[in-house]
Formats: C-alpha cells, sequence, structure tokens
C-alpha cells in the first residue's frame, strides 16, 4: 500500500469540493473521487466527486476518467496515450496504489474509487505529476549503447540469446514511474537518489554483453546517494505495472560493485 502524501503546494484540506450527481435513473453507480488542483489560479486543491454510471461507460479507471472529461467536466487534466499499458503516461494512485489507469479495472477498485496524482511528486495540474526530474534521473545514466571498439564492417554486433535474454524483462519497462515514486528512500532523497526506474534502466546497459563502459557506468553509482539509498524495501516491484523486478535489478548492480572490488 502506497503511503500518500503530497508536496506543500497540493494539499487539500478543509475545501469542500464539488460533488457531479449522476443522471437521474442511472442504476450502476460508481463515485469516482478525483484531486483536482491548478496552481496557476492560485486555488487550494480540492476533492471533486463525480458519479458515474457503470452502465453506460467502458471497463477501465481511464475509460471513466474519459467519460468524465468529455460528458462532465472538460478541465479536468491527465495525460494518457496508447490505451494499453505501452506508453506509461496514465500512471496514478487509485485506491491507494500506483498504477496505470489505463489497464485497472474499474471492478478492481472497492467501494468509491479515489484516485491522486503519483505520490511526493509537485502537481503541474489535477493528476499530472512533473516528471522533469524524474527524466533527468533516466538521461543521467546514459541509457544506450557505448561502444568503444569499431562495429563489425560486414554486420550487427551480435550477442547470444542467453545475453539477449538478461536484458529483455528490463528493456519492457515504460518509464511510467509507479516504482519511483512508491518508494520511500525516493520520497526523501529524490534530489540524489535515483530511484527505481532509472537504476532499473542503468542496469539494463550494465548487463548488456555489447555495451563496453560498464566500469563507467559503475564508477557513476558508486556514490552513497545515487545507488545505495536502496534499502530493499520492495515497494518498486510491488507497483510495477508491467511486472518487472527494479529491486532485484538493483541488488544485482550492488553485487557486481562488491565483485569488481575482489
Ligand atoms: S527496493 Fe529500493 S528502490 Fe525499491 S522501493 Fe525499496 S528502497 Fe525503493
Ligand atoms: S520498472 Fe515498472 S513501475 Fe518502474 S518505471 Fe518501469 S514499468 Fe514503470
Ligand atoms: S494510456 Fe498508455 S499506459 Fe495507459
Amino acid at each position: 500500500m502506497v503511503e500518500l502524501t503530497l508536496p506543500k503546494n497540493s494539499r487539500y484540506k478543509d475545501v469542500p469540493g464539488r460533488v457531479h450527481k449522476a443522471a437521474v435513473g442511472a442504476r450502476n453507480v460508481k463515485a469516482f473521487r478525483i484531486y483536482r488542483f491548478d496552481p496557476s489560479i492560485g486555488e487550494r486543491p480540492r476533492i471533486d466527486t463525480f458519479e458515474i454510471d457503470l452502465d453506460s461507460c467502458g471497463p477501465m479507471v481511464l475509460d471513466a476518467l474519459l467519460k468524465i472529461k468529455n460528458e462532465v467536466d472538460s478541465s479536468l487534466t491527465f495525460r494518457r496515450s496508447c490505451r494499453e499499458g505501452i506508453c506509461g503516461s496514465c500512471a496514478m494512485n487509485i485506491s491507494g496504489k500506483n498504477s496505470l489507469a489505463c489497464t485497472t479495472a474499474i471492478g478492481e477498485c472497492k467501494g468509491d474509487v479515489n484516485i491522486f496524482p503519483l505520490p511526493h511528486m509537485e502537481v503541474i495540474k489535477d493528476l499530472v505529476p512533473d516528471l522533469t526530474n524524474f527524466y533527468a534521473q533516466y538521461a543521467s545514466v546514459k541509457p544506450w549503447l557505448q561502444t568503444r571498439t569499431p562495429a563489425p564492417p560486414d554486420s550487427e554486433r551480435l550477442q547470444s540469446k542467453d545475453d539477449q535474454e538478461k536484458i529483455d524483462g528490463p528493456s519492457a519497462c515504460i518509464l511510467c514511474a509507479c516504482c519511483s515514486t512508491s518508494c520511500p528512500s525516493y520520497w526523501w532523497n529524490s534530489d540524489r537518489y535515483l530511484g527505481p526506474a532509472a537504476l532499473l534502466a542503468s542496469y539494463r546497459w550494465i548487463v548488456d554483453s555489447r555495451d563496453e563502459a560498464t566500469g563507467e557506468r559503475l564508477d557513476m553509482l558508486e556514490d552513497p546517494f545515487r545507488l545505495y539509498r536502496c534499502h530493499t524495501i520492495m515497494n518498486c516491484t510491488e507497483a510495477c505495472p508491467k511486472d518487472l523486478n527494479p529491486a532485484k535489478a538493483i541488488a544485482e548492480i550492488k553485487k557486481l560493485m562488491v565483485e569488481r572490488r575482489h
């Protein structure tokens, strides 16, 4: 379960939210309680309630958000693109868990559906967090192939099936940030601790048999904060909607650090 704490400028308290009732005659009604905040107009954050008739709504939480935006309140702001768990943009906190709105069934949520932005991030508007630092951390691990030797003149840089399988899992990361924003170490030290998503990306290149910058990559992580703020709490792995295991990747990096000292 993710602990929900919002940045100082975006806390809601004692501010009555707006209630949008379901249409008269609706028989299969579910309430969506959604965090609303627009820092640009200086209003305090609030929780609005939208009663939705599930008989005229698609099955996923994203379907409900789109219905609300299209039919009730067009100012509701959230990110989405692919609608099938590939782009990572619809990550938010749904009923206490960081998840993708497009792959979370409304039926999975007991009672009212509480929807907040990803925890511990500055809020740009409503359900849209500021991911600038998150992306900068991703870029800082140089998530691309680095080589020192020239490529073979007549073929690609090949790797064995076993070596390819080592990067299969981590390559499936969609950078949704569900993991990093569920990590207590990241909440308190996101200025210096890289967090599970960036570290998983780093691991993906560290174990790539074609990459020739392994030493530099490990040197960059040899730091009390960047890597070692991970205390193996495992929230990250629990939160990942793609069933990846960033906690294990971080443990593997720590193991490689020890091995190279001997
Ligand atoms: S295992 Fe490490 S990265 Fe994952 S939640 Fe725990 S402290 Fe954060
Ligand atoms: S590891 Fe999983 S939770 Fe973390 S950014 Fe990648 S896909 Fe999202
Ligand atoms: S809309 Fe792309 S992952 Fe949900």
